[in-house]
């Protein structure tokens, strides 16, 4: 009997925000193919996710909205769930590190690496704290200067522009991120991991896939990119004219002055809670204990023993977590599997830029489904468009006229198309039943003269779907769907080939028309088994068209045993349903209304591009010279007032102005301000202004401007109002 488990984990999302695009590509989509096909093998697998709830990143935008972090994480825990079951991500348990059972065997884990007496180090070092506020800050507090490139709000943990790992010492004039005042360094004790005692053990399991003489895995399935990170944090480098040694690894604090996360659970870690990447990856763990509990199972048994295939998947920026320091803490703590695979993909982009949420360059998952709600295929079109552009081995590029072009001239001109053809030629001609017909019945083969018999047929469709099987246990998704429609294309050309139209004219009861559509319906009965990993709601409309049970566990075992022995997987006389269409086309001469969807994003997106450049070019501008030094009396001469705008109208003929009415309250001025093209009138009534108000009055465009409202510039290089922060007094005086 196969024993063995597959346990396969998707890096546990923060949820501190939506999820996009760029996300359901780098771990989500390709760990549910995985997860799905496993289990049309008929394996034991359980897929496992969730919400990683801790962090400071958390922390940070519940301060800044105002909410607590409970609030957060519930808002976006629903939203990121919700939103996965409807792409069809399978998890079997979509847990959150909220989960009491989560803290404790976080909690426990700690403890056993405590009781092992070297696993960790306790140190005092020095580390930033915020006077202000009286408190230790965490790396993600503290923004700087990045040593490497200057960027001036780079994290005390990375820069987020050119991507180097940092320490917050680092940081070339650090300030709090809480109080905006320079941290002050204060001793505070923590624990380190000792990684350093790991380094030699996995440098082996990394490259060669051994520990202690005992192979666990083939390192020539793991990717290059990923075994190239994982050195480069394993080796030491010798610097060539000193000698000296820098890198390798080095004990890691797991441990934080923080009051959000998980306690630390041992005495003198009051008022500490554990880092959270020591906790997130141990929420796998835990997730399994939440499912195994729920579903009568045993969750040792998928995580440790010889039998276990834990397989991580995740974005490159996760690799050290999942390759170098998970691993380490699974080996110190005994017991564990080590990880089978950790088939990190690279990132994607969007049209070319970077994914990046504060600059609004992004497509959310949620977002997507929203804006397509009214296009039928809305799920497995955006899967099908991910798949075949996976960042497997290096970053992808997800482009809306791609998006369009993949779906109608793939999915629906290859896969549509013959679903189309089979299900209404076989209507047309035999009522809806699959025709019979014997093996040795001859069609045209693909190659132009040859012919082939239909049992050789089913031969060649058996190593095309081991292909596709192959494709997906090497974890190469593009490929393995490219196999998938290479099936569907196959029939087509047979279809093409032999013309069953053509003859059935003629020849009703045609051997060749009833052999080539008993084949066509096989293929299409393959498709909707081979696609559910890829495609899953695709198969599902296609096993209800040919009027199929939905698949069970095991059936792509059953598929390949039936197609080795010859046989039927459809058999002869099955009524299939009436014809309906498979997929509609997106750029379709009739109806223009999905069409007008996508055009709708590319505007969105084409708005965002003019801002960024604006934004640039706004950051580049060289700044303004002071003007020349005025006297103290040269100052007091202008009478700043603060006035509200009642009344504002655009001036004939003159695009950026605008004429407004401003109270003062003794008086009410007109004034001709330079506006017009960053505000629409109605949308000002109200506003409170600074008003140069001794300002000598000027004749523009025929009205005479009695003063000048103050503006500044945006980042995007709006004009924005300069007036008070609250309500102020109407012709109150600015001093
Ligand atoms: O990068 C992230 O979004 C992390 N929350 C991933 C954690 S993966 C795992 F360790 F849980
Ligand atoms: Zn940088």
């Amino acid at each position: 009997m196969n024993t063995k488990k597959h346990t396969i984990t998707a890096a546990l999302p923060y949820a501190n925000g939506a999820l996009h695009l760029g996300h359901l590509a780098g771990a989500y989509l390709p760990a549910d193919i995985y997860a799905r096909f496993l289990r049309l093998q008929g394996k034991d697998v359980v897929f496992v996710c969730g919400s990683d709830e801790h962090g400071a990143a958390i922390t940070i935008r519940a301060k800044q909205e105002g909410r607590t972090p409970q609030d957060i994480i519930d808002t976006y825990h629903n939203l990121n769930k919700e939103t996965f079951e409807r792409l069809g991500i399978s998890f079997d348990q979509y847990d959150r590190t909220s989960n009491p059972l989560h803290h404790k065997t976080a909690q426990d884990f700690f403890k056993k690496l405590v009781e092992k007496g070297d696993e960790f180090e306790v140190k005092e070092s020095e580390q930033y704290y915020d006077e202000a506020f009286d408190q230790f800050l965490a790396d993600r507090y503290i923004i700087g200067t990045c040593p490497k490139c200057g960027h001036k709000e780079a994290y005390g943990d990375q820069c987020e522009s050119c991507g180097t790992t940092l320490s917050p010492t680092e940081l070339i004039e650090p300030r709090s991120t809480m109080s905006g005042k320079k941290p002050v360094l204060r001793k505070t004790k923590h624990w380190y991991f000792r990684l350093d005692k790991h380094g030699e053990w996995l440098k082996g399991w990394v490259n060669n896939g051994t520990v202690d003489g005992k192979k666990l895995h083939d390192p020539a399935t793991w990717k290059a990119h990923v075994i190239g990170q994982c050195n480069s944090w394993l080796e030491k480098k010798v610097n060539k004219e000193t000698g000296e040694e820098s890198g390798g690894l080095l004990p890691r604090a797991i441990t934080r002055d923080l009051t959000w996360g998980i306690p630390v659970p041992v005495e003198g870690g009051e008022g500490k809670v554990l880092y959270v990447w020591f906790d997130a990856p141990i929420g796998y763990i835990s997730a399994t204990k939440q499912w195994a509990l729920e579903n009568n199972k045993d969750w040792e048994s998928y995580w440790k023993g010889d039998d276990v295939e834990l397989v991580h998947f995740i974005g490159k920026d996760n690799i050290v977590f999942h390759c170098i320091v998970f691993p380490a803490m699974l080996h110190a703590h005994g017991d564990y599997a080590l990880p089978k695979a950790v088939p990190a993909n690279q990132f994607l982009n969007l049209e070319g830029r970077k994914f990046s949420k504060s600059k609004g360059w992004v497509i959310e998952q949620h977002e997507y489904l929203k804006d397509f709600e009214a296009f039928p295929n809305k799920e497995d079109a955006l899967r099908y468009a991910l798949i075949r552009t996976l960042p497997e081995n290096k970053d992808g590029d997800f482009k809306w006229d791609e998006f369009v072009a993949l779906h109608d001239n793939e999915l629906v001109a290859n896969l549509g198309n013959l679903v189309n053809r089979v299900i209404n030629l076989t209507q047309n001609y035999y009522q809806g039943e699959v025709p019979a017909a014997d093996a040795s019945i001859r069609i045209k083969d693909v190659e132009e003269g040859t012919t082939t018999t239909l049992g050789e047929a089913t031969k060649v469709l058996l190593t095309k779907v081991e292909l596709l099987e192959a494709c997906i246990l090497k974890y190469e998704f593009k490929n393995g769907i490219q196999a998938l429609m290479d099936i569907s294309a196959y029939a087509n050309v047979l279809l093409q080939r032999n013309e069953p139209w053509k003859v059935w004219k003629g020849a009703p009861d045609s051997d060749l028309v009833k052999g080539i559509m008993n084949l066509s319906v096989q293929i299409a009965t393959i498709l909707s088994v081979a696609s559910q990993p890829f495609l899953p709601f695709t198969s599902a409309k296609l096993r209800n068209l040919l009027a199929l049970e939905p698949l069970q566990a095991g059936d792509f075992e059953v598929l390949k045993e039936v197609l080795r022995d010859g046989g039927d997987l459809i058999s002869a006389g099955h009524k299939i349903n009436p014809p309906e269409l498979l997929f509609a086309k997106i750029n379709d001469r009739k109806d223009k209304s999905r069409l007008a969807l996508i055009d709708l994003q590319k505007e969105k997106l084409e708005v965002l591009k003019k801002k960024m450049a604006a934004a640039k070019a706004q950051e580049e501008k060289e700044p303004e010279a002071i003007k020349k030094a005025c006297t103290f009396d040269d100052f007091t001469k202008i009478d700043f007032r603060v006035g509200t705008i009642t009344a504002a109208e655009k001036i004939k003929k003159a695009k950026k102005l605008l004429k407004l009415t401003i109270d003062l309250g003794f008086e009410t001025r007109t004034v001709v301000s330079g506006i017009a093209l960053h505000y629409e009138p109605e949308a000002i009534i109200g506003q409170q202004v600074t008003l140069v108000a001794n300002l000598a009055p000027r004749e523009m465009m025929g009205i005479e401007s009695q003063g000048m409202v103050l503006m500044a510039e945006n980042k995007e290089g709006k004009l924005i109002f300069v007036g008070p922060q609250e309500l102020a007094i109407n012709g109150g005086a600015i001093r």
